[in-house]
């Protein structure tokens, strides 16, 4: 696992999408996206990179995380929407080619199935970005999530369901219960996991992800796992690393061939 330490939040997002830009250069790219507050200045950077300097990701083609269960796609939470307001339709990745789990399915265990399906078919996803909750969530695999999950029903978790009553007008009793989720084992089949983390009320989470057992308890902690994994923080979401020095240091060090 490489962990970055970013001065701020800016460059946290630049470094993101530095790594972005190199699959959406690929000849062909599937980009895992993220909702939430987190994600928003990298596809910031990325649109702007988009219209200013011609980057393309007309070759790219798009999965979702998670969804909420119960919104259509044209509600403005619901995370296809999320997506679409805030990345997609600002990018000239093909409209047909962004899919998200169908929140409104009849049968949420078969859409779970068929989307891990539709990620396999499109020859699995090359670069997941993830966010991470207070609680060490990632997607939406709340503590408790098994390690090998795929993609399927979660409830939330009271405490997600209260850090995201501010989507929902600070309103708790207007958000979903229940996701639709890419499992811990879904997210692991990425071929390149990025991790994102900003700001004070991450650290406990970041410190235990990295530095902390494999467990359960704190789904992201799977990231030990990998065989590419990057967490990229700034200092107030590194600030409870042991290792913090250690990870500077090789970062700075890092061969010049070697990309994140
Ligand atoms: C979003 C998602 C969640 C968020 C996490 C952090 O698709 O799956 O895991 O990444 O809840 O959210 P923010 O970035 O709003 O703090």
């Amino acid at each position: 696992m490489e962990v970055i330490i970013q001065p701020d939040a800016e460059s946290v997002a630049r470094v993101a999408a530095d790594v972005f830009t190199d699959y959406a250069r690929r000849e062909s790219a599937t980009l895992g996206l993220a909702t939430g507050s987190t994600p928003l200045a990298m596809y910031l950077e990325l649109i702007r990179r988009h219209r200013d300097e011609g980057l393309s990701f007309a070759r790219c083609r798009a999965f979702l995380l998670d969804e909420y269960v119960g919104l259509p796609r044209t509600h403005e939470q619901s995370y296809y929407r999320f997506i679409r307001d805030n990345f997609t339709s600002h990018i000239d990745i093909p409209d047909d080619d962004v899919h998200s789990p169908d929140g409104l399915a009849d049968d949420p265990t078969a859409a779970g199935l068929a989307y891990d399906r539709a990620i396999a078919e499109a020859g699995g996803v090359d670069v997941q970005l993830l966010g991470i909750g207070t609680d060490g969530h990632i997607g939406f695999n709340e503590p408790g999530s098994s390690l090998r999950s795929r993609t399927r029903l979660k409830t939330l978790h009271p405490q997600t369901i209260a850090d995201n009553a501010r989507f929902f007008g600070d309103d708790e009793s207007q958000v979903p219960h229940h996701v639709l989720t890419q499992g811990l084992g879904t997210i692991s089949d990425a071929g390149h996991l990025l991790l994102l983390a900003t700001g004070s009320g991450k650290a406990d989470a970041v410190a235990a992800t990295v530095e902390g057992p494999v467990s359960a308890l704190c789904p992201a902690s799977i990231l030990q796992f990998h065989q590419h994994a990057t967490v990229i923080v700034d200092e107030e979401a590194g600030s409870g690393l042991a290792n913090a020095d250690y990870y500077r240091y090789a970062f700075e060090n890092k061969p010049a061939w070697q990309h994140i």
